[in-house]
């Protein structure tokens, strides 16, 4: 019927045939989408301050659970509630307790883009995969450890921004891919001509993401295992030299590397870790470690599964 469109189960309306990746596009006119996602429980989701401030992004939560915590925010929104954000000051991130779909309602195009990033994340995350899964879990407990630290410590660095931070942690050891499997995968100690091609996981890392994340992320791997006294690798960077954003990796790359059952040393207990971790002023931010230790302490940070 002229006029008339409509989406039923799998099939959508001739005038859209668009589904990617949890993301659906159900109508269009003009620059107003109605889209319906799909997030799987503890999908990285945030909201981003939108380029102008008239445009309005509407979110129903159809099934499932999501909690939005920030400082000034503790809210949780269950089958039926809904939300919605204009003129965002900060990019907000979304807990995801649950397998959920919501009905997202955007008056700026945002399909288009937000599916291409979906679809490039979801990709990277399988390729990690496949190589080996330590470092697909491990990439996502930094990922966990990272965003609470930041979010914890986001006053000392007001220009960092959660986006870069959440994705340079869940890819920081994405260059890995590269490595050859015989020296990733090898039980004994390495070599000195192994390891330093180990230590080439920072520069792959950061020349494969160059295509699709600006510098805050590919900066940020590539100098994840700098360390303060000028130590770490590739440009032996020390103290200034080294973002705020890589000191946080730093510290939850090597806090789950401790806690984590490798197969070489006896994995530590998450206050173990931290208090040895803090004992290292020399190479690891004080802040940093010294929230973990806080956070440990408190409860307020646990270890992730394995
Ligand atoms: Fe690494
Ligand atoms: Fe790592």
């Amino acid at each position: 019927m002229r006029g008339f469109y409509f989406n039923k189960g799998d099939s959508f309306s001739s005038e859209l045939g668009l589904s990617k990746d949890g993301l659906r596009l159900l109508a269009k006119q003009g620059n107003l989408e109605i889209m319906q996602q799909h997030i799987v429980k503890g999908a990285v989701v945030w909201l981003v301050p939108g380029e102008s401030q008239d445009d309005l992004d509407f979110f129903y939560v159809h099934s499932g659970r999501i909690d939005i915590i920030t400082d000034e925010l503790n809210e949780s929104f269950a089958p039926g509630d809904s939300f919605y954000v204009r003129d965002l000051k900060d990019e907000t991130f979304l807990k995801v307790r649950e397998d959920s779909d919501l009905v997202y309602v955007s008056t700026a195009p945002v399909f288009d883009d937000q599916a291409a990033f979906q679809k490039d994340l979801l990709n990277m995350v399988a390729q990690i995969n496949r190589k080996d899964d330590y470092t697909y879990v491990h990439s996502r407990n930094v990922m966990h450890y990272s965003v609470k630290l930041f979010t914890a410590l986001k006053q000392l660095c007001p220009a960092q921004r959660l986006e870069d931070m959440v994705v340079s942690a869940l890819f920081h050891d994405i260059g890995k891919c590269r490595v050859p499997d015989e020296i990733l995968k090898k039980k004994e100690a390495l070599t000195g001509p192994e390891y330093e091609q180990m230590k080439m996981h920072t520069v792959f890392g950061a020349e494969l993401l160059t295509k699709y994340y600006p510098e805050g992320v590919t900066g940020l791997v590539l100098r994840h295992h700098e360390r303060l006294d000028g130590s770490g690798y590739p440009f032996h960077l020390s103290g200034d030299e080294i973002p705020f954003g890589a000191r946080i990796l730093a510290v939850a790359d090597s806090f789950d590397a401790m806690t984590t059952d490798r197969g070489y040393n006896k994995p530590m207990d998450a206050l173990q870790a931290a208090q040895e971790l803090a004992g290292e002023a020399d190479k690891y931010d004080r802040r940093v470690t010294e929230k973990l230790l806080e956070m440990v302490r408190s409860g307020e940070l646990k270890l992730e599964g394995k």
